[in-house]
């Protein structure tokens, strides 16, 4: 596949290996392990002398063509696949930080990595603090002789806050740090950290790579001698592994990305200008609204604003429960990147461990509501949202 060839091809083309039936479609490769011709076979295979498979939990070819096009996609040399996005997350820190390191991460990300950098990496000597994701100079205040990472996610969830890349990686090059962008939110189709400066992208591929919530996947994109070696070495030990059949299913999602993505951007951003004109809604959380405190670092980093829009309702909690319940349309879950919209009041759900003061500290108000919009008719979210604001 040729560097210069677009996104949309790559994301249909990309990673392709046809076995001697020259199938059209990818095929699935369920098996955990692979037969070798003979013992002398086996043992160069095992030395690493032969390059061919051996057990899935190190190489698979479906795995394998996952890799491929996700790498192709994000522009990376290469990728590994991991059994989730949180284990892409611990197998970046396990390969890249030891005990008395520091990292600086954002303290807008996932709740879930703020848990296992707290919880998890603590255990094993290694410090977190967390700085804002849009005041660089904080990142820079927070370097420390022993920081090797820093960690952001962009757009933030849910308040859709964009941290500028290229201005973070300068920091962390200067401190000798590596620079991890998890590209969940946006996906390789908006926004593509290395080219901005980022050394490692991390991906949930439950989300929008995948686009129907199928399956639970992750992956991380860089330089071979941060990922593809140092990376494949640990998988194949410790044994996060991508499944074949998940990286099928993510692999052939991937083929429908740009054109999801940005179909969904562009009803986002019809909602969200309806949805800011309403008068029930306070206020309205999206990168492509004017109105958008990194609405113009948005404009020059992504390609569009990406599917999630977070909006306050007047009348805090009791009013955002009415508008999530009165809904019939939107699914109520905490899972985004479907093509199904998706409907979650964040403060007493994905949110809802952190104390009342750090949630109104980090701008989570009672009566925030986050929408995923998906491919349904514009016209109709608006029907099944207006039921509960009016
Ligand atoms: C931004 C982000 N990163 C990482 C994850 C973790 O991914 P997974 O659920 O695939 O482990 C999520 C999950 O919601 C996420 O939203």
């Amino acid at each position: 596949m040729s560097k210069t060839h677009q996104i949309a091809t790559k994301g249909v083309r990309a990673g392709q290996a046809r076995t001697e039936f020259q199938e059209h479609s990818e095929a699935l490769f369920l098996t955990s392990s692979f037969v070798f011709k003979n013992a002398r076979q086996a043992a160069a295979r095992f030395a690493g002398e032969d390059q061919g498979m051996v057990y899935t939990r190190y190489t698979n070819p479906t795995v394998g063509m996952f890799q491929e096009r996700l790498a192709a996609l994000e522009g990376g040399e290469s990728c590994v696949g991991t059994a989730s996005g949180m284990s892409a997350i611990l197998t970046t820190a396990l390969v890249h930080l030891r005990s008395g390191d520091h990292l600086v991460c954002s303290n807008a990300v996932f709740g879930a990595t703020i848990q296992l950098f707290n919880n998890i990496l603590s255990r094993f000597g290694i410090e977190t603090t967390y700085v804002s994701p849009t005041k660089v100079e904080e990142w820079e205040r927070a370097v420390r002789p022993n920081t090797k990472l820093f960690f952001l996610e962009t757009p933030s969830n849910p308040l859709t806050e964009v941290s500028d890349i290229a201005a973070l990686s300068r920091v962390a090059k200067k401190a000798k740090a590596l620079l991890a962008v998890d590209n969940v939110f946006c996906t390789p189709a908006l926004q593509r950290p290395l080219e901005l400066g980022a050394d490692l992208v991390i991906h949930s591929a439950t989300k929008y790579l995948d686009g129907q919530g199928r399956v639970i996947a992750g992956a991380v994109v860089g330089p071979k001698a941060l990922v593809g070696e140092p990376m494949t070495a640990f998988l194949r030990t410790a044994g996060p592994t991508l499944s074949p059949f998940n990286a099928w299913v993510v692999l052939k999602g991937m083929e429908t990305l740009e054109l999801r993505m940005l179909a969904q951007s562009a009803a986002a951003l019809e909602l969200a200008r309806w949805l800011e004109a309403h008068p029930a809604v306070a206020r309205v959380f999206y990168p492509g609204l004017e109105s958008h405190p990194q609405h113009a670092l948005a404009k020059r980093q992504q390609r569009a604003g990406g599917s999630v829009v977070s909006f306050e309702v007047k009348g805090g909690r009791t009013a955002a429960w009415h508008v999530i319940d009165s809904t019939r349309l939107l699914s109520v879950t905490a899972n985004l990147g479907d093509v199904k919209t998706t409907i979650i009041h964040p403060a007493s759900t994905t949110h809802g461990r952190i104390s009342p003061q750090a949630r109104a500290a980090a701008g989570i108000s009672d009566g925030m509501i986050r929408v995923a919009v998906g491919l349904e008719a514009v016209s109709d979210l608006e029907d099944d949202l207006e039921r509960g604001l009016s």
